[in-house]
C-alpha cells in the first residue's frame, strides 16, 4: 500500500488524511474545528488560531503512526491562508517528509477546494468552477492541474465573510453562514429591500461590502441587534441571501452565456447551502450544463481534499525540490491570472 499524508491547517481547521496514491480511496480523515474558540470573537483570531493548530496536530498525527511505514508522499497547504496558521503545518509536514525520506507535495488551498469534488472519484476536467470560501470568491476556468484560470472574482468581501460579518452585526454565532442559512428558510426574503450588488454594471466581478453596508443600515432602523426579534432576524437573514443568490447567479449567467463548459461546479465552505446550491441547479438546467458539489463534509475546509490533488500532483511530478517551499499567505489573486 502507497499513501499520501496530507495536512490542512490554513485557516481555523486542523485536518490530517491519508489517501491510496493508487485508486485514490480515503483511508483516514481527521478533523478538529476551532469554531467555538473563535466564536466568542466573531470570527478567527490569527494568534489563537496557531497556538490551537500546534496543539492538535500533533495529536491528529499520532493517529498516522499505525500506517507509518506505507505512508510514500506528504503534502500540505502552502497558501493561502493565515501565514502563522500556514507555518504550523508546513513545518510538520516539511519535517515528517525530510525524516522519511518521502517527497513533498505543496498544494494550494483553493485547488483542494475544487479537487474535494474528486475525492474518491474520477478527475473531471474542464470545469467551470464558482468558488465561495470563508476568504475567496472567484469563478474559474478549470482545464488542468495547473491551469486553473480566474475569470472573475471579488472586489472586496467574499461571500463567506458577508455571511460572517452579518452574522456578527446581528449578535450571533460564528461561523454565520450555517446560522443565517437557517433563519434565512424561516424568513421572509422580501421584507427587506436589500440592493442586489452590480446589479445594473456590465462588470464580470462580485462586491459584497455595499450589502453589508445595507445590512447594517437595517439592523440600525431596527433600533440595533438586541431589539429585533425572531422574526426580524428571519426576515433580514433571508433578505440577505436573496441578495447574494440574485448577485452570484445574474454573474454566473453572464459567464454560462459565454462559456460553452459542459461541467459547472460549486465548492468552498459556502457550498453547503441549500439555497445557493438550488439556485445554481436551475441555471445550470438553463444553460444545459452537470452540476457538481462535493460530499457536505467536505465542503469546508478539511485535508482529504488535500490528499487528493496530491494524487494527481504526484503523478504530474509537481513535488518541492529539496523540501523547500515557501509559505504564502495572501498573493494576490485577480482576473485573468492562474493558480
Ligand atoms: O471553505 P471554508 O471552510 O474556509 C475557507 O477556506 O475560507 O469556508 C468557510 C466559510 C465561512 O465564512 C462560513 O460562514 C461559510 O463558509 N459557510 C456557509 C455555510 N456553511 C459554511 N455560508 C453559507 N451557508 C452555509 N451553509
Ligand atoms: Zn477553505
Amino acid at each position: 500500500m502507497s499513501l499520501v499524508l496530507s495536512i490542512e491547517s490554513s485557516c481555523d481547521d486542523s485536518s490530517i488524511a491519508l489517501s491510496e496514491i493508487e485508486g485514490g480511496r480515503l483511508l483516514l480523515h481527521r478533523k478538529i474545528s476551532q469554531e467555538s474558540e473563535h466564536a466568542a470573537y466573531g470570527g478567527v483570531v490569527p494568534e489563537l488560531a496557531s497556538r490551537l493548530h500546534a496543539a492538535a496536530l500533533p495529536r491528529l498525527l499520532e493517529s498516522v503512526l499505525p500506517y507509518l511505514e506505507d505512508i510514500s508522499a506528504v503534502a500540505v497547504t502552502n497558501e493561502p491562508g493565515l501565514s502563522v496558521t500556514l507555518n504550523e503545518g508546513v513545518m510538520m509536514a516539511r519535517t515528517f517528509a525530510m525524516l522519511r525520506r518521502v517527497p513533498l507535495v505543496p498544494v494550494h488551498h483553493l485547488k483542494g477546494h475544487i479537487y474535494s469534488l474528486f475525492i474518491e472519484k474520477e478527475t473531471i476536467m474542464p470545469m467551470l468552477v464558482l468558488l465561495v470560501s470563508g476568504g475567496h470568491t472567484m469563478v474559474l476556468a478549470v482545464r488542468a492541474l495547473d491551469d486553473m484560470e480566474i475569470l472573475a472574482s471579488s472586489m472586496d468581501d467574499s461571500v463567506g465573510e458577508s455571511y460572517d460579518k452579518t452574522a456578527k452585526m446581528m449578535g450571533l454565532g460564528y461561523p454565520g453562514g450555517p446560522i443565517l442559512e437557517k433563519l434565512a428558510a424561516e424568513g421572509d426574503g422580501e421584507r427587506f429591500p436589500l440592493p442586489v450588488p452590480l446589479k445594473n454594471s456590465p462588470l464580470l466581478a462580485f462586491s459584497l461590502s455595499g450589502l453589508k453596508n445595507a445590512v447594517r443600515l437595517t439592523i440600525e432602523e431596527l433600533g440595533g441587534a438586541d431589539a429585533m426579534s425572531h422574526r426580524d432576524r428571519c426576515d433580514l437573514a433571508a433578505s440577505f441571501q436573496r441578495a447574494v443568490i440574485s448577485h452570484l447567479v445574474q454573474k454566473c449567467r453572464k459567464i454560462f452565456a459565454a462559456n460553452k463548459m459542459e461541467n459547472f461546479a460549486l465548492v468552498g465552505g459556502v457550498s453547503a447551502n441549500m439555497a445557493i446550491r438550488e439556485a445554481f441547479g436551475g441555471l445550470c438546467r438553463d444553460y444545459g450544463k452537470k452540476m457538481h458539489t462535493a460530499q457536505l463534509q467536505y465542503c469546508s475546509d478539511n485535508a482529504a481534499m488535500i490528499g487528493r490533488y496530491a494524487i494527481d500532483a504526484l503523478s504530474a511530478g509537481l513535488i518541492a525540490a529539496n523540501y523547500d517551499i515557501s509559505v504564502n499567505a495572501n498573493r494576490k489573486l485577480s482576473p485573468g491570472m492562474r493558480l
